[in-house]
């Protein structure tokens, strides 16, 4: 993110009452260090858990903390506020302020300026992991998103109450990114059709069993975000995975390589860019039993070839971009070369399942990027939300 782009710009950070008030502390500096003018709003719950001082002194601007202070005598500050901000930003933000958000309830200076302004509202939820998957939170986002409401999804990793699962906080970077993206309305990819394809598919033995991949689908779903932020009008055709998409990407949900390839080469022709991230199964069996298959007895999976996607894409209507993937184990540079020549691809992305950072499931990836021409690029370890942006740097200079 150059210096420059958040220069001025006026952010609102609303900080609740959630462990990872702390991290708000690095998002007000990144953004003051960007050059924008911000203003803290805390809950009462937040400032059990980080002193306004500290805000304060990060923001240079008096922390928001009451809707009819004492000592104010503009009783009204929640308007100036609202139409004052360019942009709020709620991180952390717990479950109930989103549930106080979705049902109306402006009981505080945050949920009040919220209801008054018609700025941007970013949403950065962090709780424990039952809290995420609870029902009536969903339905509240769902509510939110529809309204308009931008959400950061949480991240997965070790919780404050010492369990592992999704509720992190997103990772600040990812956070300042969207922050840009809505206040620049970055619009690079606006009016490009971007198809892109994430996880795993699954081909069932019988009703019980099936072959598929350790592939989480997070690289995918990180690219469609990534292109959806950038303006595009993203579809993702998506293999069984756990994941919550962006609200702002049509997903077309499939099991098997034989739906996802009919799902892709219907709309391959009217796209402008096709990214292919899914880990498509090579084989499916033969015959699928209709009843559960016995142990008595030797048993032999005959296995056939699916349909190579890509290559079907290829002798369609073709996309301007096509883009692979490949997670080798050995001989890498080969194969991926071999795939990008014989796919017709215009790049494709290596990466070695042995590499630190570059398993399944992870949020980072280690990529070295191979372009028709013959050029080559080597990208660090990065998040997969990183590694989509600057893949689709290099497609955006390729159109
Ligand atoms: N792919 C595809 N259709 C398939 C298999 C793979 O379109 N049936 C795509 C993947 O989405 C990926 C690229 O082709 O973008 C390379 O996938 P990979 O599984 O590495 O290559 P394969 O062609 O399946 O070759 P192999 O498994 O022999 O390495």
């Amino acid at each position: 993110m150059s210096d420059s782009k958040l220069e001025n710009r006026r952010i609102v950070v609303g900080v609740t009452g959630s462990i990872a008030a702390y991290k708000a502390c690095d998002i007000v500096r990144m953004l003051k260090k960007e050059g924008s003018d911000v203003k803290v709003v805390m809950t009462r719950n937040a400032l059990k858990f980080v002193s306004s001082l500290t805000f304060e002194t990060l923001s240079g601007n008096e922390v928001i903390k009451e809707l009819f202070p004492e000592n104010k005598t503009i009783k009204t500050r929640h308007i100036s506020i609202a139409e004052w901000a360019d942009v709020i930003l709620i991180a952390p933000a717990t479950a109930n302020i989103i549930g106080k958000i979705a049902s109306g309830i402006a009981d505080d200076f945050l949920t009040t300026l919220v209801m008054a302004s018609r700025a941007p509202v970013i949403i950065a939820p962090a709780m424990d992991y039952q809290m995420v998957q609870n029902p009536i939170y969903l339905d509240n986002c769902r509510k939110l998103e529809k309204s308009g409401y931008k959400f950061i999804p949480t991240e997965e990793g070790p919780l404050a109450s010492g369990a592992m699962g999704p509720g992190r906080l997103a990772d600040f970077n990812r956070i300042l990114n969207e922050v840009t993206s809505i206040l620049l309305g970055k619009d690079s990819l606006k009016g490009k059709k971007v198809l892109v394809s994430a996880g795993p598919t699954l081909e069932p033995i019988d009703p019980v069993r099936f072959i598929s991949n350790h592939s989480s689908g997070k690289m995918g779903y990180a690219v469609a975000e990534a292109a959806f932020l950038r303006g595009a009008d993203v579809t993702l055709v998506s293999g069984p995975v756990h994941l919550k998409h962006h609200f702002g990407v049509k997903r077309i949900d499939v099991t098997t390589a034989e739906e996802m390839n009919s799902e892709i080469v219907k709309r391959a022709s009217e796209s402008d860019i096709l990214i292919m991230a899914a880990a498509v199964s090579d084989f499916r069996p033969e015959i699928k039993k209709e009843q559960k298959i016995k142990k008595e007895g030797e048993f032999t999976l005959k296995l056939r070839k699916n349909s190579d996607i890509l290559l079907n894409v290829a002798k369609g209507g073709k996309p301007d971009i096509v883009v692979g993937f490949a997670m080798e184990t050995e001989n890498g540079e080969e194969s991926a070369l071999k795939k990008l020549r014989e796919k017709g691809l215009d790049m494709i992305c290596l990466n070695n399942l042995f590499d630190e950072g570059a398993g399944f499931g992870g949020e980072t990836n280690l990529i070295t990027i191979f372009y028709r021409d013959g050029k080559s690029e080597k990208l660090p370890l990065l998040q997969k939300w990183q590694v989509a942006d600057k893949l689709l740097d290099r497609i955006e200079n390729l159109l």
